[in-house]
């Protein structure tokens, strides 16, 4: 496709004004918050076309493409037009659950890896209230640099606490809660749970029961299939270890969780406020969690 065509066809004098914001030196925020048309906003952020040089310049670039899809699978347009559709879906179970203003809301990406999901929410957010968090410290620096002025921090694999001195409105997690142990799991709930403000929405993404005959994860040494329906079907938590374990524990691998377990062990903190597919990706199944108000 020819973006720079299809850009000035539909959308050449907001974005010669939004061009001439930004040469003013306002913010992408500021900017383009009128921007309405999601894939409109993706074309801009992948920056594949000419012209509108000023707004180039204020939306950050992703880093390189090996980058890309060593840590996404794809790059560009191609790793684009998956993470739009998950923007989309955070976007329509935010519009139906948030009771305060988007544009009000701190807003907390937990793992956000490159941070190639928080910067779609740079049109919706002023930059000062997003932030994300990770424990890999190359992915941080990776982010960081592709980001610079976004609050991009290294967190704890096991963390006790958030890197932050505040209270979150939002926080998300996608593909975490798909790869963690159940220690893991708790620990990182508690803390993420620690950091939301009452009434707060933690939007998460998790395995269905049907990941275990997924292919080619099925296909994994010691993956067993019948097992995995019993430990679901017993515990409602599966997890298979991968990767380097963290102060000697195994935290990070493939983990499928029921909606039953997280009715049975989360509900306690948590009301559990949605749950639904997302669409082009069947296996990552969306969860809207929102904090209980304490008692006061
Ligand atoms: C599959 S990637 C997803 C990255 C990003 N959320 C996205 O959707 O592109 C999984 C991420 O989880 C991070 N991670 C691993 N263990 C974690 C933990 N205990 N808490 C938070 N993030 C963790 C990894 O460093 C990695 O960036």
């Amino acid at each position: 496709m020819n973006w720079s065509s299809w850009l000035t066809e539909y959308y050449n004098d907001e974005l010669e004004r939004a061009d001439a914001a930004c040469r003013r030196g306002e913010s992408v925020y500021d900017a383009l918050k009128w921007i309405d048309d999601p894939y409109l906003w993706n074309v801009l952020l992948w920056k594949e076309y000419d012209g509108f040089k000023a707004i180039k310049a204020a939306i950050p670039d992703p880093p390189d493409a090996g980058t890309q899809k060593n840590w996404s699978g794809r790059s560009g347009m191609e790793l684009g037009a998956a993470v739009i559709e998950t923007y989309r879906l955070l976007h329509d179970k935010l519009r139906r659950h948030l009771d305060k203003p988007f544009d009000q809301c701190a807003v907390l990406d937990y793992g956000c890896g490159w941070g190639s999901v928080l910067r779609y929410f740079m049109k919706d957010v002023p930059l000062r209230n997003l932030h994300g968090c990770d424990p890999h410290k190359g992915i941080i620096q990776v982010a960081q640099r592709s980001n610079p002025h976004a609050d991009i921090v290294l967190s704890d694999s096991l963390p006790r606490r958030l890197p932050f001195n505040q209270k979150f409105d939002v926080a998300y997690a996608l593909s975490i809660w798909t790869h963690l142990s159940p220690v893991a799991s708790d620990t990182c709930l508690a803390a993420v749970h620690d950091s939301l403000a009452d009434r707060g929405l933690f939007l998460l993404t998790i395995r269905p029961p049907a990941y275990a005959s997924y292919e080619p994860i099925s296909k994994l040494p010691g993956w067993d299939q019948q097992e995995i329906t019993e430990t679901l079907a017993r515990k409602g938590f599966y997890f298979y270890p991968q990767s380097y374990p963290v102060d000697g524990e195994m935290t990070y691998g493939e983990t499928i969780i029921t909606k039953q377990y997280i009715e049975r062990h989360w509900t306690d903190r948590f009301d559990l406020v949605d749950v639904g597919m997302n669409g082009t990706s069947p296996y990552q199944s969306i969860v809207v969690l929102r904090k209980k108000a304490r008692l006061h």
